[in-house]
């Protein structure tokens, strides 16, 4: 494993809790971005992790003979062990770290592809109203951009503080149950006050697991590729019950193909 070659200062580590994200410039190298770029855009073009449940759609019904829309890698280092030995992964263990403390550990990875001019939004939501609600969490995504993101190809924007309310409610995307992706319930009111931030390939936005976030649709003619990193800490079993409906309704092909994969049934 490379040697971390970025440390956040009291001011950024500040940053984070207040607004519940962060923006780095830079944690990894020209050079390392020029090669995980193919890494990334092999993965796609192979449609890598498809029959194990770990390649789908974000926005539509996910058909198999879909061209998809806003296509997502799960575990996009399983298929690619190219991912795993790299500067991104020791910086970013580094940060979260920092932020979440020695015990915090690598929790996964994903990659969402926007082709370009893909028309379609990531909608607003909070990470953690994907998680299962029996359990709390405390965990932060770090997304870092192959190429450079702009608000043309859909950088990050984040509401800043959201990260202290509860998770809202959601819904699945265009109240579509077929649909894996989810949006917050009322989008123009919870989103009001949204910072947009772009930054350089190779650079970073980090959020926490309840801050409020969105991409835009990619008007550029470039892919816009977004690799991302998640840390938490040990979950633990939640005190105060809560419900997270939009996951109950959801009956998606994903989950059907991560269940057949698994030698269930859906
Ligand atoms: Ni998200």
């Amino acid at each position: 494993m490379d040697r971390p070659t970025v440390c956040l200062d009291d001011g950024q580590i500040e940053m984070f809790y207040r607004t519940g994200y962060l923006v780095l410039p830079a944690i990894t190298t020209p050079e390392e971005v020029e090669r995980l770029q193919s890494v990334y855009d092999h993965l796609f073009a192979t449609k890598a992790g498809r029959a194990q449940g770990d390649h789908l759609d974000l926005v539509t019904t996910d058909e198999d003979d879909q061209t998809p829309v806003l296509p997502q890698i799960l575990n996009p280092s399983k298929y690619a062990p190219a991912l795993v030995d790299t500067q991104l992964r020791a910086n970013a263990e580094a940060i979260a770290r920092q932020l979440l403390g020695a015990e915090a550990y690598f929790a996964g990875d994903h990659a969402i592809l926007k082709p370009p001019h893909t028309p379609a939004s990531t909608p607003w939501h909070q990470d953690e109203a994907y998680a299962q609600p029996e359990w709390d969490y405390n965990y932060i995504n770090i997304w870092i951009p192959l190429q450079e993101a702009t608000l043309e190809n859909g950088c990050m924007q984040f509401v800043p503080g959201s990260h202290r309310q509860e998770v809202l409610p959601h819904r699945p995307i265009g109240n579509d149950p077929r649909v894996i992706g989810l949006e917050v319930d009322e989008p123009e009111r919870v989103a009001a006050g949204a910072v947009a931030c772009p930054i350089p390939a190779g650079g970073a936005t980090i959020h926490h697991g309840r801050t409020l976030h969105y991409t835009g649709p990619n008007q550029s003619d470039q892919p816009r590729r977004a690799y991302i990193m998640i840390f938490e800490t040990p979950r633990k079993p939640r005190a105060t019950p809560r419900e997270f409906p939009w996951l109950a309704i959801q009956k998606t092909k994903w989950q059907e193909r991560s269940a057949a994969a698994q030698g269930g049934k859906a």
